[in-house]
């Protein structure tokens, strides 16, 4: 993961970008938990006009092209070639053998009468046997898992899923997204640092080799995008990195920006621009969904909370305005409490201050439903991974910052949490995909200024 030594300067032409056709495979590690089942579902019931895709850019945003005065703003879907959802074929791997009806009745995201009226389909799609292991996610407990005598070994049985799955059921191109839970805390380490050191730990059984790593190398070598939904690294290490521009993959992650860090990286940039002092932001949550049971373990929160508290680090930039936010208390909390599954009420506390100093308060108590939030981040995943791909783009997708807590971004750089400016780095990736003007918002030439 290197920047860029040599300045280019940036392309207007149009690039080459592969139409979308035939079938995608969307593979999903984590497949009966409660994003994937309510994604997937989620997908069948728009198919059938039962539901709107409400929350996916995606399906339903829209792109100002040219000048305000043009009037163009078509729907995203609508200027670029994206695959449609008719198009979308499900498998993955879970350590609970449920079919995807079970799975979802058992998630209880989504009312029982409508999983009910999806059933045929659902009960068609079922996990395949996942590469697990308590030591990284201690709270879970599942039987349905593959064995081997090593990590490569696994690694080669997940490929072989892969292949068949492909040869099976006729996809052309391959988009994997981890929905699986949230493995223990996990630094980068050597065995993590080259492609070779990685294969060699996959063959000694490395202990810093996580299942969520098998899984995305498995990925990779099948030429399948990938992305993590959660914090635990995965693919954000040199090794698969390095891999991934190798065999022309695109990566993206971690976390999936949904509930509270959504409404952090709405308001924080709103309070810094308006140079108002933070002097301290608790948050915290209860939530009694399965990811509510598995952060119960401090291992498996540990990574959780990183990824959460880095947010107001980069956001704040405490090193260029000490005097607003170089002594920021920041508190992140998540309390299991299953009577609320997956219907998560999260409380923030922000303490700021103002003119002179005076301190002020604001309350946020957000009653959100943690997977009715991501399953739309996994649908315009999937979709924009599939167009990365189709457009020759490899290795980190910094312009899909945007759908997560944690992005990854190139040595040297620091990631943009700033949703405001994330969301115009990924309108200006579609406009430069299209070789259209990138829209700078100076606005100068309204008013006969340049
Ligand atoms: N829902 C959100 O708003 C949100 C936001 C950010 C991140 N996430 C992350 O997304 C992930 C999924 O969330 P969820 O609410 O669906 O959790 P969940 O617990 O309902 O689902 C996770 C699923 O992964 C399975 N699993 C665990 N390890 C596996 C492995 N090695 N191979 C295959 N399957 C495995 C579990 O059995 C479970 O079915 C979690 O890591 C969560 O932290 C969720």
């Amino acid at each position: 993961m290197s920047t860029t030594k040599k300045k280019k300067s940036i392309s207007t032409k149009k690039k080459r970008i592969a139409p979308p056709k035939g079938k995608l495979g969307v593979l999903l590690p984590g497949m009966s938990g409660a994003v994937s089942t309510t994604f997937i579902a989620g997908v069948e019931a728009i198919k059938k006009g039962l539901g709107k895709p409400v929350g996916s850019l995606t399906q339903m945003g829209r792109i100002r092209l040219g000048k305000r005065t043009d009037k163009k703003s078509p729907l995203i879907k609508e200027f670029i070639p994206l695959c449609e959802l008719d198009d979308l074929v499900f498998a993955g791997w879970d350590i609970y053998k449920d079919d995807c009806y079970e799975a979802c009745l058992k998630a209880g995201v989504l009312e029982k009468e409508l999983v009910e009226e999806l059933k045929d389909t659902l009960k068609q799609t079922s996990p395949m046997p996942a590469v697990f292991s308590r030591k990284y996610v201690k709270n879970l407990n599942g039987k349905h898992l593959k064995s081997g005598k090593t990590k490569m070994d696994l690694a080669r049985q997940l490929i072989g899923d892969i292949k068949n799955f492909k040869k099976q059921s006729g996809v052309d191109r391959l988009v994997m997204v981890w929905c699986g839970s949230t493995e223990v805390y996990i630094q980068a380490a050597a065995v993590h640092s080259s492609i070779k050191s990685f294969e060699d730990g996959l063959k000694n059984n490395h202990p810093s080799i996580a299942p969520s790593m098998i899984y995305a190398y498995a990925a990779i070598k099948c030429g399948a995008a990938y992305a993590n939904g959660a914090p635990n690294l995965s693919a954000d290490v040199p090794a698969l990195i390095k891999l991934a521009k190798k065999n022309n993959v695109p990566l993206a992650g971690k976390d999936f920006k949904t509930g509270q860090t959504l409404m952090k990286t709405i308001l924080g940039p709103g309070l810094k621009s308006r140079m108002i002092g933070l002097s301290g932001w608790f948050s915290t949550n209860i939530l009694g969904n399965r990811d509510g049971e598995v952060l119960d373990d401090p291992y498996s929160f540990k990574t959780k909370e990183e990824s959460k508290l880095s947010v107001l680090e980069h956001l704040f930039q405490p090193d260029l305005y000490p005097d607003l936010y170089s002594d920021v208390y920041h508190k992140v909390r998540i309390n299991y409490y299953p009577p609320r599954g997956d219907a998560k009420e999260a409380w923030d506390n922000i303490d700021i201050f103002g003119w002179l100093g005076y301190p002020m308060q604001i309350k946020v108590n957000f009653l959100c439903r943690d997977s009715i939030l991501a399953a739309p981040i996994v649908l315009d995943l999937v979709l924009f991974l599939d167009l990365a791909q189709r457009t020759g783009f490899d290795g980190i997708q910094e312009w899909l910052s945007f759908y997560f807590k944690s992005p990854m971004y190139a040595e040297g750089l620091y990631p943009e949490h700033d949703v405001f400016i994330q969301l115009m780095k990924l309108k200006n990736t579609l406009r430069y995909i299209k070789g259209e003007e990138l829209i700078t918002h100076l606005g100068l030439d309204y008013y006969n200024l340049m």
